[in-house]
């Protein structure tokens, strides 16, 4: 793809914080965000994800790399691309003590629109978030889910072409969790391009259309989150066995009938079997354990979650997860800082 099909790029972006491990903050960051699209950055704290976004935003400097905001330079274009970007940060930046229409006027006074357009705005933002009703009353009685759903109505002022959204969620109840990602999925409905950062699997997986995981500062795998899941072998059995006999017994046959390295975790008395044709062997390790006269507790089929994805990737999960081949579409950076493309 050409640089200008894609709203955002780095390269190779590096960025040491004076005085910290070395590894802190950027460590070669590549990225690539394709216009109209949802870019999820995934990663446990301190990863480098408001790092990130500080950069691509023009609020910090890089020390080395390249990265690009709307086709416009980051480093030599701040100007350019501050005029296209909407910011929201990892903490909420709406006045407390205004009423919800009044920091939405507020914000758009400062954004340089006259006092009837800045209002006329407001009421535009609020209808679409939702916070009509709410709109006269101060941010102070707001909750956590409204003060960020007004975060992002702020930062859609004069409609950004790229919205860099740091952490949306974090803190919120579910329900309030969900009420963002709609308000975040209207917007790209809409045709704005964004970069959300994010500790929740669950979060990349109902959001974004690619997933960037990011650990100690540099990028370990990028796809669809459909593609990171199978990145690492495809699908799951797992059996729950009622007796710890029956873990013995059921142990040669998940051997047989997996694709990759059974997991046995004998005091759970569980067995998890990674296998590649999810029906077929699904019917294949029922009719074993009947033929063995072996009685499963519960027997399911599951896609890998992304946790695992994370912590196989990440090297945490290593001994746990055992790898599989990476399917097509998915980069998987390797710890000797290679990149690699696999395909099956
Ligand atoms: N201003 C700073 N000065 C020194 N070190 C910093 C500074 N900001 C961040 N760091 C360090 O850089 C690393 C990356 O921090 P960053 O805030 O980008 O992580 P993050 O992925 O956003 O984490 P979180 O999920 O906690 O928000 C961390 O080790 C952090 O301690
Ligand atoms: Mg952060």
């Amino acid at each position: 793809m050409r640089e200008a099909e894609s709203a955002i790029t780095a390269q190779g972006v590096r960025k040491n914080y004076g005085g910290q491990p070395s590894g802190a903050g950027l460590n070669g960051f590549d990225l690539r965000v394709p216009a109209g699209s949802v870019c999820g950055l995934l990663g446990p704290n301190g990863a480098g994800k408001t790092t990130a976004v500080r950069i691509l935003s023009t609020l910090l400097s890089m020390d080395a790399g390249r990265a690009s905001v709307a086709g416009f330079d980051v480093r030599t274009q701040g100007r350019q691309v501050r005029e296209r970007i909407g910011l929201v940060g990892q903490y909420a930046a709406v006045d407390e003590i205004l009423t919800g229409r009044q920091n939405l006027v507020m914000f758009g006074r400062l954004n340089h629109l006259s006092a009837a357009a800045a209002r006329r705005r407001a009421d535009e933002l609020l209808e679409r978030f939702s916070l009509t009703e709410a709109a006269g009353r101060p941010v102070s009685g707001y909750s956590g889910g409204m003060r960020r759903r007004l975060d992002l109505a702020a930062s859609l002022i004069v409609s950004p072409p790229v919205l860099f959204v740091d952490e949306p969620t974090t803190g919120l109840d579910p329900a309030a969790r969900r009420e963002v990602w709609a308000a975040v999925r209207e917007l790209v409905d809409a045709g704005t391009t964004v970069l959300l950062t994010t500790q929740y699997l669950e979060e990349a997986d109902r959001l974004a259309d690619r997933i960037s995981m990011l650990g100690a500062g540099r990028v370990v795998a990028e796809g669809s989150p459909d593609e990171l899941k199978s990145a690492i072998g495809g699908d799951w059995i797992d059996l729950v066995l009622s007796e710890p006999v029956d873990v013995e017994a059921a142990r040669p046959i998940a051997a047989r009938l997996a694709s990759g390295e059974p997991l046995v975790d004998g005091p759970a008395r569980r067995i998890g079997i990674p296998v590649a044709e999810r029906t077929r062997a699904l019917i294949q390790v029922a009719t074993a354990l009947n033929e063995a006269g072996i009685e499963p507790e519960d027997i399911m089929l599951r896609r890998p979650t992304l946790d695992e994805v994370f912590l196989h990737l990440t090297g945490e999960g290593a001994a746990t997860v055992p790898a599989g081949p990476a399917r097509t579409g998915v980069r998987v950076n390797a710890g000797s800082g290679n990149t690699t493309e696999e395909s099956r």
